[in-house]
């Protein structure tokens, strides 16, 4: 069913039902009105925390907090009222423990209402996974390039060139999967990648930088509509540029304040269209 015509919240064992289906349509989310304009058109909405870098400014995503992911994953589920919401887990609040996973994920849950939470690791992750899903919590993986691990891998690289690291990202994939998550992102892997992965686990695989054989794709939204350009990855199509515009209203909006255009009589109480002012100068007259 189009996004557009459905009526209800898109659950968890929708997604996961679309496993070789129509691809599944997702994209980053981090304000409820950024949620209600995507809301239509998507099947899945990730609160991530790229936002950490997109909205924040930060250089990597190690920095962002479970208050900030909250904070943001409440503003989404505000917002949107049919796709499926999902909230990254931020670096530190789950790979110390399954319990410190759990007690945190509940957190996030009980407080944004979202559907799900998402976070990065592979085979090393696997206890913690079925911890969570065995206890309730849905658990979307997320394997290849894991920004969280910027500071070990040397940086944002594609993942995957040799058959040793492959193999291991597979592994990485199988691993996560059959700890219950109910799909993989599968970021920044040198194809055929993402098709291997995508041909041997059991969930929807949702790929950016991946594969179009992928279950499904995600972007970071602000890459998509030109909101960010501190560093764009080979992966990402800039659909609109937001962006220029932005700063063009800004432009228009200054050189309208100094030359005392705006604000116009339109723009102030007291003032009727109509009649230029006079009946309101009237009432100031007394
Ligand atoms: O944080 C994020 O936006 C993500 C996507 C890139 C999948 O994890």
């Amino acid at each position: 069913m189009s996004a557009e015509t459905r009526t209800k919240r898109i659950t968890i064992p929708d997604i996961r039902g679309r496993k070789g289906g129509e691809p599944i349509v997702a994209l980053t989310s981090i304000s409820a009105q950024t949620a209600k304009l995507l809301d239509d058109h998507v099947d899945l909405m990730l609160v991530g925390d790229s936002l950490g870098m997109v909205f924040y400014g930060m250089d990597s995503t190690i920095g962002v907090s479970l208050e900030m992911m909250i904070a943001h994953g409440r503003a989404v589920t505000r917002g949107s009222k049919k796709a499926c919401v999902i909230v990254d887990m931020p670096f530190g609040s789950y790979q110390e423990s399954p319990a410190q996973a759990f007690r945190n994920a509940a957190l996030v849950m009980g407080e944004t209402r979202c559907q799900g939470i998402k976070l990065e690791g592979g085979e090393e992750m696997a206890e913690t996974v079925r911890f969570l899903t065995e206890r309730g919590v849905p658990v979307m993986g997320h394997v290849g390039l894991m920004p969280q691990s910027v500071n070990r891998l040397g940086g944002f690289r594609a993942q995957g060139r040799t058959e040793e690291s492959a193999a291991k990202i597979v592994a990485d994939a199988k691993a996560i999967a059959e700890a219950g998550a109910f799909s993989v992102v599968v970021e920044g892997v040198i194809e055929p990648l993402g098709r291997t992965i995508t041909d041997a686990i059991d969930v929807p695989t949702i790929g950016i930088g991946a594969s179009p054989a992928c279950d499904g794709q995600i972007l970071v939204t602000e890459d998509v509509i030109g909101l960010f350009d501190e560093f764009t990855p080979k992966f990402a199509k800039r659909f609109a540029n937001i962006g220029v515009m932005i700063a063009k209203a800004a432009a228009e909006y200054a050189s309208d304040v100094r030359a005392r255009r705006f604000p116009a009589k339109e723009h102030c109480y007291g003032f009727s269209a109509k009649d230029g002012g006079k009946a309101s100068k009237k009432r100031a007259a007394g």
